[in-house]
């Protein structure tokens, strides 16, 4: 009687704390949209009215401020206990694509053809970075559901 008392009693704080952790822990997704529009999108809006719209698609200018914007989206989701790259942070890139570099040519984002050996990792490294962030979703989609 009483063994079974402790048992229940454990078990509900367990409970608890499981309840207190996931609180805590658990990524508020609609926060962390709501942050990285606020917080990262506006600078790089900033930035981005500096230039020239012409010169939007020089990745000599860009580079800088989109690796910042990035570093940004990262940044707030370690704070926010979030994955990253997660679904929210693709369709934010995948919208800031479409708003500025949209117009861009297809080879690349420089008006101007650089010689092949600066366009290609430019090339390459976002293909490659897409890849890996898309395996990566998967990956973990995939784990989680096998935990859970
Ligand atoms: C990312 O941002 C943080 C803080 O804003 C900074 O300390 C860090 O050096 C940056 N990392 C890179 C790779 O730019």
């Amino acid at each position: 009687m009483a063994l079974g008392m402790v048992v229940r009693l454990k078990r509900f704080v367990w409970l608890l704390l499981a309840h207190h952790f996931m609180v805590v822990r658990a990524c508020h997704e609609a926060t962390y949209g709501q942050y990285i529009q606020e917080y990262c999108l506006s600078k790089f809006q900033s930035d981005m009215e500096t230039l020239r719209k012409t010169l939007w698609c020089d990745w000599d200018m860009t580079l800088g401020w989109y690796g910042e914007l990035t570093n940004c989206t990262y940044q707030i989701a370690g704070r926010m206990h979030c994955f990253w790259p997660n679904q929210l942070v693709d369709e934010f890139f995948i919208a800031i694509h479409k708003h500025y570099f949209k117009n861009c040519p297809v080879s690349g984002r420089a008006l101007r053809d650089p010689p092949n050996t600066i366009l290609c990792p430019f090339i390459l490294v976002p293909i490659f970075v897409t890849l890996l962030m898309t395996a990566l979703v998967v990956w973990r989609s995939k784990r989680s559901e096998g935990i859970v």
